[in-house]
This record gives structure tokens, sequence and C-alpha cells, in this order.
């Protein structure tokens, strides 16, 4: 964990109410994907509203050191001028993906079917999470990968000289599972089929198809599966990234928790994928309207208009975990706001995030006077209704900027400020959050 001193801390205390327009950044999802693609494109690639926090900069600088030019515009618009599918150079440095393990995945995909051997690491939660979900399937294409025990960075792998297409089924629904494997098959010949329990986000399939890979999805009983057909020649585009719906929740969130507030946010992600949040909080009875759905790129953006609401716990079927995965955190702190008990289930993925997810709430919302329980994969949180959250302790994040801005919104709407140790991890993915949280009169300091 990096050392942490009193001036990385921040408190917030009781807003009177949060009111005004809440500018949300582009999409941490689909920011990494345009930069991968981009580099896998022939031609310029332009992006306007790349989301410039580190994870994602974290990736910028990786397509560099495969062979790309990344740069940024005078009127903000990125360009990346790719070398083609199957045309990245070994890297002559450490990949460092920083806390990514978004970055991290589908990077070693991308790379893992072209001729050259480049080695990965990253900080001190990165090293401690999972890669085997990806190098398995990743060997099924012929490539090869030295890592820690148990899949651990830091890692080097060997890209496979002749990838044939894979067929795999993936026992996890996972985004970065997913896109490894396709991202994999574009270097490779003939189908790559693969499937999943339940469709994750399918922000790579989407773009996939925009940049002119031969690409088909298909929803049945079974799961969902996608068969991508390789080899790939990808044509450079031009991307529109739309507000990230997960930084929106923050927001979104603490609207509904601090009494008499009202705020709109344009431009915010609505992919189905990822819209298990406000389904679950139009559930509790949260004021939530949804206006001007349009299609930008292929994914569906909205404007939302939130008011403070009386919400009412729910049951959270695990079904939801997929298309509200990053939410859980922000939705606990919610939930300790409503009337009645919030449960919510099927949340093992939650304890291989950034930080055991799981844990780091229920620690510290009991800190905090909520009542919860913690199960092996699942949360309980009993709610005390508005304005009555006692607060007053000091958080440990993790370095995890999801629990820090969960505490920091609850911390709006309790009796006594809630403290959070360490606030640098915000800049992993919502860089302008202070700023915009302060625009609506929340006040953190
Ligand atoms: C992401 C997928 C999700 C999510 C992560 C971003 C992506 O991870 O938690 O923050 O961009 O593909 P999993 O695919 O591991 O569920």
């Amino acid at each position: 964990m990096p050392e942490t001193s009193k001036s990385n801390q921040r408190s917030a205390s009781a807003s009177q109410s949060l009111w005004g327009t809440a500018n949300i950044p582009g999409d941490k999802s689909i920011s990494h994907r345009a930069l991968i693609l981009g580099s896998l494109a022939i031609g310029e690639t332009k992006v306007a509203d790349l989301l410039e926090s580190s994870d994602v900069m974290n990736t910028a600088q990786a397509m560099r050191a495969f062979g790309s030019i990344v740069k940024k515009n005078k009127d903000k618009t990125w360009s990346i001028f790719g070398v083609g599918v199957g045309g990245y150079c070994e890297p002559d440095k450490v990949i460092d993906c920083g806390n990514s393990g978004t970055a991290i995945r589908l990077i070693m995909g991308a790379m893992s079917t072209s001729p050259i051997t480049a080695t990965f690491t990253g900080d001190h939660s990165l090293i401690k999470r999972p890669m085997g979900r990806v190098l398995e399937p990743l060997k099924l294409f012929g490539t090869k990968s030295l890592s820690r025990e148990n899949g651990l960075l830091p890692l080097t792998i060997s890209g496979s000289r002749m990838p044939i297409g894979v067929k795999y089924f993936s026992q996890i629904s996972s985004a970065q599972v997913k896109s490894a494997i396709l991202l994999g098959a574009l270097n490779s010949i003939g189908d790559t089929t693969y499937q999943e329990p339940e469709l994750s986000r399918d922000h790579t399939e989407k773009m996939l198809s925009a940049f002119g890979a031969d690409i088909s999805i298909e929803n049945n009983e079974m799961g969902s599966s996608v068969v991508l057909r390789g080899p790939s020649e990808l044509v450079a585009q031009n991307i529109f990234v739309p507000g990230d719906p997960s930084s929106a929740a923050f927001p979104i969130c603490a609207a509904l928790m601090v009494p008499k507030s009202k705020i709109t946010i344009p431009n915010v992600c609505q992919n189905p994928t990822r819209n298990g949040l406000i389904v679950t909080l139009k559930e509790m009875g949260a004021n939530i309207e949804i206006a001007n759905l349009r299609n930008i790129n292929g994914e569906l953006v909205g404007d939302l208009s939130v008011s403070s609401s009386n919400l009412k716990g729910v049951e959270v079927p695990p079904e939801r975990v997929v298309s509200m995965i990053d939410e859980y955190p922000i939705l606990a702190a919610v939930a300790s706001v409503a009337e009645g008990t919030t449960v919510m289930k099927g949340l093992k993925e939650l304890r291989v995030k950034e930080s055991d997810r799981l844990s780091a709430m229920a620690q510290g919302l009991t800190a905090n006077g909520i009542k919860v329980s913690e199960g092996e994969d699942s949360l309980s949180v009993i709610g005390r209704g508005l304005e009555e959250v006692p607060g007053g302790a000091k958080v440990r994040t993790f370095f995890d900027h999801r629990i820090a801005m969960s505490f920091l919104c609850l911390g709006l709407a309790s009796k006594n400020p809630i403290t959070i140790d360490d606030s640098r991890s915000i800049d992993t993915s919502f860089p302008t959050f202070f700023k915009v949280m302060s625009g609506l009169g929340a006040e953190i300091r």
C-alpha cells in the first residue's frame, strides 16, 4: 500500500442540498478500448472526450510501447496512429499498468497472438489480482506465459507464432476475459467463440464491429456467445466517448441521499449491460428520469435528472451482478439511508477487484454506525433512513477509488463527517470528482 499522510485524507460532511449540473468525464471502459483498438487499426483514430485518468493514461503509454503513436491534439481530442493487427513491436521496457485490471487484461490479450514477448506489472493492488483467468484461455492460442505462483504479476507473455481460432466457455461473466480473447482472436486464423453465462458489458464487441471486424453475437438460454472470424483488418474510426455511468453513480447517489437535492447529468452512457444500478435504485423508489436517449457510435446515451428520494431496502438478485459489478460500494452506501434492509447476493467477484470491496464496505459502514451482515458472497445493510446515519469515523479505502468515493458521498448525508484515509486513488477513474461534487454544493474538505 502506498504511504499515506494526513494531506491525502478528505472529509465529507452533511451538505445543505446538491443542486446544478454534473459533467461526468468519459467512460473508462470505452476509453481503454478506443486506445487499444485504435492501436490495432490502420490509419488515424480520433477520440473525443477520452477519460484522462491515470488508468487510461497507463493504457496510452502501453500502446506507445507497442509501437503506436498516441497524442493529445490542441482541440483536446486524442489521435492514435495504429500499427495494424499483428503489427505490434516488442516493448523494450516493462509494461506497468498501475492500478488497472482492464488495461492489463485487455493488453495481454491484444499482444497474445503476435510473435513478441512482453513483461507486465502493476501497483500493490494489481499484483494481488488474479491473471490466470486470462492466461489460461490465451494458452489455447498457443500463447506462453511465466508468472509468479497462481498467475500473479509480474509476468511475461510470449505471443503465439501460429495462432488459430479457439473455443472458450467461461465459468464467469467477465468483460475483461471476453475482451482479452476477442483481441487475441483478431490475429488468429478462423473462428474464435467465447461464451459466458450472462452478457457482460459489450463495448468491445460494439467497437470491434465499428472498426470492421467480422463479429457476431448470440444470446440464448445457454448464455451469451460471440464469434469473431480472424484474421481481421481494422480500419481507424472517429469515436465519441460518452460519460461514465460508473462515475455518474456517485453524484446520482449523493443527490438521492442529501435532502432537497436536484441535479442533472448530461451525456451518460446508458448501455443496458451497465444499467443495473439505475434499475435497482428505481426499485428502491429513486426519482431518476432519463431523457433524450440517443445512439452515439453504437452506444446508447441519455441525460439524467435526479432528486432526493425516500428509499426502501430491496433484495438485489445475483443475476444483476454483471450489469452493476462496480456499483455495489455506492449501492451499499445508499442502502444505509434506506428504510429497511437491502440484501445483495452473488458478490464473489467483488473480493478480487481493486480491493476486497465486500469487506472494505462492511468495515467502513460498521465503523460509521451501520449494521451490516457480510457473507462469503453477500452483503446485507440495515438501512436507518434519511438523515439518520451516524457517520463520524475514518474509513480505510485500501487505495480503492470506488470505496473512497462511496464513503465521501455517504458523509454528505451523515450526522457527523466521514473521513477517508487516502483520496489519491480517485484519480484512477474520476479525476474531476472533487470539482464536480463541490460544483453541486457538496461539503468535502
Ligand atoms: C471492466 C470489466 C469489469 C469491471 C471493470 C471494467 C471492463 O471487470 O469490474 O471495472 O472495462 O471490461 P470484470 O470483467 O472482471 O468483471
